[in-house]
């Protein structure tokens, strides 16, 4: 599937077919379609789409009206009418398409065009079956022109980038854990960093032992996969302090001693989602060329029970010298974390977010809608939150009162890893903010929003459109 930017008027486009868009208390400026929408009492309802022959005036073969609704046409409800506009399109086995501009609010050209080619490659992503090789994918449309009377190709090019993170980060995500363990994400880091000539390390275990990162080897301990600490680093903007990501990568979550109840247990290979999401953020940044610099670090272990595990009241010591009494072994995310961000200080970085589907009571919170926030720097948090506005990939913020933090009290640690089944997302975050003092940092709690469960059970592919426009917005 590929993307075009085109100039031409879009009746003028002679392929296949030619997308109308039609709001609900305007009539279609176009009179011979006016009179189909008429014809077929076609309601412009939101979503609503009708697909036509060949229509006088038209040089495609067919014409696919989509409803917007009211006016004025919001950011959110463009994005609901592109998914619908896919759906017909595979339904009705369009080949190549054109797609005319529109007025939405509070944005430019240049936000539509990027956001309808994400859009429209983000949905014609196919999750695939484990082991088997589809020989059709189903998806005929080959070609998506969009017309723009400014801009070039950059700014859809930009949609596609980022589409294409989104479809690693998926990808990722849906694997299961026998065959997406830590061992295999480094191998994909190590390929990424090939195709994007990135530096490229990876620390086994026996260097986390060296450098005292006992916090994160506890969590790992248990299981027979070894740990891996990778960082990958994007360099194109001199020698700027970078934007440094951090994802957490649990492959399987199983809680560990402290063993989770069986339903949905297997919900838990999404435990990497965080790892995902940065690895997909730097491979858009680094499909568009941006003039950052970027790096990503990764842990990523899995949590398993064993005779050889952690267990409830073992204390560790964290490579900051803090020490950990570990109360709860399914409260794992937050200890391979802390010496995470511990290791990023060498980097010296400019801000540092950490991305992880870290608590169940974010879920509790704010629903599948909103990925929460928290942060130690306001303008960080703030500059998140436009961001994710931006790309539709939104954020709400949590507090982080030091109230929240006496929570972690331990008499035996400088900590214990859980604060009790209040504001769990929030005391969560507080341990990460003990070990982020010597940097602007925000946390990103992705545990609502990385995927999706029921009939359409999946990876999303957030937050990489958050990620990807808040480091836009820096360069
Ligand atoms: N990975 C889970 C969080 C999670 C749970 C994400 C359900 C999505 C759905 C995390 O490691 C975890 O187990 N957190 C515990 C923390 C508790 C023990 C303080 C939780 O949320 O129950
Ligand atoms: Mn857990
Ligand atoms: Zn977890």
């Amino acid at each position: 599937m590929e993307f075009f930017v085109t100039h031409q008027a879009v009746d003028h486009y002679s392929g296949d077919c030619s997308v109308a868009f039609a709001l609900k208390d305007k009539s279609n400026d176009n009179r011979i379609i006016q009179n189909y929408l008429d014809l077929h009492r076609f309601e412009p309802k939101l979503g609503n789409t009708l697909l036509l022959g060949k229509v006088e005036g038209y040089k495609s073969k067919r014409v696919l009206v989509v409803g917007l609704g009211e006016t004025p046409l919001t950011q959110k409800n463009f994005i609901k009418a592109l998914k619908s506009l896919s759906s017909a399109m595979s339904t009705s086995k369009v080949k190549n398409v054109v797609i005319p501009t529109v007025e939405v609010e509070n944005v430019d050209e240049a936000w539509i065009q990027t956001t309808a080619a994400r859009v429209l490659k983000n949905e014609s992503y196919k999750v695939s079956k484990v082991g088997i090789k589809e020989e059709e994918s189903g998806i005929v449309l080959e070609a998506v022109n969009i017309f723009s009377k400014n801009n070039g190709a950059s700014e859809i090019q930009k949609g596609v980038a980022i589409a294409n993170g989104m479809a690693l980060t998926r990808e990722l995500g849906d694997l299961p854990s026998n065959i997406c363990t830590p061992s295999y994400i480094a191998k994909k880091a190590k390929s990424l960093a090939k195709t994007h000539n990135l530096e490229c390390e990876i620390l086994e275990e026996s260097d986390m032992e060296s450098l005292g990162m006992n916090s994160l080897l506890s969590v790992s301990k248990g299981s027979l996969e070894p740990a891996k600490l990778i960082s990958l680093s994007y360099m194109n903007a001199g020698k700027k302090a970078p934007i440094v990501l951090v994802g957490k990568g649990v492959t399987f979550d199983s809680g560990g001693i402290s063993l989770k109840p069986g339903a949905g247990m297997d919900e838990m290979k999404y435990d990497m989602c965080g790892a995902a999401s940065v690895l997909g953020t730097m491979s858009a940044i680094a499909e568009m060329n941006l003039k950052v610099n970027l790096t990503v670090v990764v842990p990523t272990v899995e949590n398993m029970p064993a005779h050889n595990a952690s267990k409830p009241g073992d204390v560790v010591k964290s490579m900051s010298g803090q020490t950990i009494e570990i109360l709860n072994t399914d409260a794992e995310g937050r200890l391979i974390l802390c010496d995470a961000l511990t290791y990023c200080e060498k980097y010296k970085p400019k801000v540092v977010i950490d991305i992880a589907t870290l608590t169940g009571a974010v879920i509790i919170a704010l629903g599948n809608h909103h990925s929460g926030v928290m942060s130690n720097d306001q303008g960080l948090a703030d500059a998140l939150k436009i961001s994710g506005e931006s790309a539709q990939d939104t954020v709400w913020q949590l507090p982080l009162d030091e109230e929240y933090d006496d929570l972690l009290k331990s008499n035996f640690a400088d900590m214990a890893n859980i604060g009790g089944r209040e504001a769990g997302t929030v005391t969560a975050a507080c341990f990460l903010a003990r070990y982020t003092k010597k940097y602007s940092w925000a946390h990103i709690d992705i545990a609502g929003t990385a995927w999706l469960r029921g009939s359409k059970k999946g990876a999303t592919g957030r937050p990489v459109p958050l990620l990807t426009q808040y480091i836009m917005d820096q360069a």
